[in-house]
């Protein structure tokens, strides 16, 4: 969603800001904006588009002189991307300015009762009504820590505003709740952030707030407060994530740099797991009485990292025949569904902030259901909220479009099934070692795959126009499937469904036109020759055929218009290599349709609304 930043200090402030902005660019991108102090004024521009635009209204910030200055990018929930409705915005008389992610769901109500006192709106925003909210309360006795406590008991919904006080020059404030919010402290200046990216360049320090935590910078000094106004001691930590991570090191994306470093991802989350070949979840607080207690798991995520649960649905129930059910977050949460006493929640987040994930764990821990989060963003509120955390170690993902998270993702659910496979001795010695063995051949089968990309490259030349893809599997199979039509769909803006590959003949097969691309990917030996029937009906109605298939199969050699052949691997992991062309498919065919790869329409990376 919206990206947020804070500076104070004794740099300029409109050139840091908009330096941290172009790293937060891709929670939001619809409009862009900032407000500096100086001299007693606060000076705001901003603008609907992007980053860019701004950029270049202000010279590079060189037009708006200020140490103290507060910057953010939109991704619009109330009112349409508009110069009005951009952030910041402001009370009447400026003395309160701030920049908001999240939404105020009861913003109809507090207008009206500030419309009441007098106030006046000009923007569609919800934010609207909470800056003036804080400003009615700022003028009762102008202490912006009492004005920020007080409207936060007025406020529903989820949010993270950061403001600036005009009486107070050197400041800059900030409170969250179920919206990410990171300080950042240098020396003699402070920082606050969405995510750390936007601060690596200038410092590693940070703290990590709290919900419902308030925060007070000033040069070099931050503060922390509770929701009732009561200082608070925070622990700073030291980010491990290397500034380089976060840039584009000569790709032209950021998702085709993200795609590669997918082997160094999935060895790294392996290295963190398997000490000694053998997997050791110390780190993820998780014991063999605890597994051996697990009678139902229940996979909960959104998009992406659904469809890596759906991988692992079939993984863990295969090796440790542990009953499992994956849920959309979005429909858990309001499902009301009978939870088994003794099951296990594995929450799958990339960035551990999506709203509806986090109210599908809190549900779950109402329920006394233990969860374990699979994040990669360390520090975010599932990870923080969540009873146990295993953490992927992707590093930094930018493309909005995720590729190298998700394959973490699928490391840390393969290397849970494998333990609770040998904890509940469903797995012999011998097995639990070749499968470890196999994990780790993960990362060099990884680059073999993108050794061959050019032919993705040129292959997708050809569906450049295309109106429609089908992609099919059976199995884990579908899971891959599932990911690889999102990747197609997110960034092409084609159209592509992922169908099971035997539903195909209960109605979607009616689709199908001649010429239409049907990606069928074969990487379970004793379903191989299933999905092929399913192929070759798709084949007689007119279905271009590009099959994905485990290199040594013979299957559909003559029928396929397109074969891509994926290193061998156990077929429990192939979804890990089988992704990595339909990956290749939806950026190739996106990039000749000269489209924003990195920045998709309609999309922000992190999803921190309902
Ligand atoms: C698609 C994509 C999204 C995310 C989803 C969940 O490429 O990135 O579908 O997977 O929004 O996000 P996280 O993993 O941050 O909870």
């Amino acid at each position: 969603m919206c990206g947020i930043l804070g500076y104070t200090g004794n740099r300029q402030a409109s050139e840091i800001l908009l330096n941290g902005l172009a790293k937060l660019e891709y929670r939001g991108y619809d409009s862009a904006g900032l407000a500096v102090m100086n001299d007693g004024k606060i000076m705001i521009e901003k603008n609907k588009g992007r980053l860019q635009t701004l950029r270049e209204k202000i010279n590079n910030g060189k037009n708006i002189l200020g140490t103290c200055g507060i910057g953010h990018t939109r991704w619009a929930t109330h009112g349409e991307p508009s110069d009005t409705n951009a952030h910041p915005l402001w009370s009447d008389d400026l003395s309160v300015v701030a920049v908001h992610n999240g939404i105020v769901e009861n913003y109809k109500d507090l207008k009206l009762k500030l419309t009441e006192h007098g106030y006046k709106f000009y923007s569609q925003t919800d934010t609207e009504a909470a800056v003036k909210l804080i400003d009615y309360f700022y003028k009762q006795n102008k202490n912006p820590l009492n004005a920020i406590t007080e409207a936060i008991k007025n406020i529903e919904g989820s949010y993270c505003f950061v403001l600036l006080f005009k009486d107070f020059p050197d400041e800059v404030w900030g409170v969250r709740k179920d919206n990410p919010l990171i300080a950042g402290q240098g020396e003699g200046e402070s920082f606050l952030a969405s995510d750390v990216s936007a601060i690596l360049q200038d410092t590693r320090k940070v703290y990590y707030l709290d919900n419902m935590e308030i925060v007070k910078l000033n040069k070099g000094d931050v503060r922390f407060y509770d929701s009732e106004g009561h200082a608070v001691y925070k622990k700073l930590s030291t980010v491990t994530w290397d500034s380089q991570a976060a840039e584009k090191g000569g790709f032209e994306h950021f998702m085709m740099k993200e795609i590669h470093e997918q082997a160094k991802a999935v060895k790294d989350t392996l290295h963190s797991v398997i000490k000694n070949n053998k997997i050791d979840l110390t780190d993820v607080n998780l014991n063999s009485d605890e597994i051996k207690n697990i009678s139902q798991i229940y996979i909960i995520a959104c998009g992406s990292a659904y469809h890596a649960g759906v991988v692992a649905q079939y993984v863990i129930e295969d090796l440790a025949k542990i009953p499992v059910r994956v849920e959309l977050a979005s429909e858990f949460r309001y499902r009301n569904m009978p939870l088994e006493k003794n099951s296990l929640a594995i929450i799958i987040s990339q960035s551990g902030e999506t709203a509806d994930t986090l109210a599908a764990m809190r549900l779950a821990k109402n329920n006394n259901i233990k969860t374990l989060a699979i994040v990669n963003v360390v520090g975010s509120t599932i990870a923080r909220e969540a009873d146990k955390v295993f953490y992927t170690l992707a590093g930094p993902e930018i493309a909005v479009a995720t590729t190298k998270a998700y394959s973490a993702q699928l490391i840390a659910c393969y290397i849970l099934a494998v333990e609770f496979a040998k904890v509940l001795n469903r797995i012999d010695d011998e097995k639990y070692l070749y499968l470890i063995d196999e994990l780790n051949k993960l990362p060099e089968k990884i680059d073999e795959v993108l050794d061959e990309k050019e032919r993705i490259k040129e292959l997708a030349g050809s569906f450049v126009d295309s109106e429609g893809a089908f992609y099919l599997g059976r199995n884990i199979d579908y899971a891959a499937a599932m990911e690889g039509s999102l990747k197609m769909k997110e960034i092409s803006y084609i159209h592509s469904e992922a169908c099971a590959a035997g539903e195909m003949k209960h109605g979607p097969i009616s689709l199908i036109e001649r010429g239409m691309l049907i990606v069928g990917i074969m990487t379970q030996k004793n379903l191989y020759a299933k999905t092929a029937s399913n192929m070759i009906e798709a084949k007689s109605r007119g279905g271009f055929l590009l099959s994905v298939i485990t290199r040594g199969s013979e299957i559909l050699r003559e029928e396929s218009n397109f074969i891509f052949y994926v290193p061998e691997i156990d077929d429990h992991f192939s979804a890990s290599l089988a992704v990595i062309p339909l990956q290749l498919l939806g950026y190739y065919v996106a990039v000749a349709r000269k489209l924003d790869v990195d920045k998709p329409r309609n999309l922000a990376k992190s999803v921190t609304v309902e």
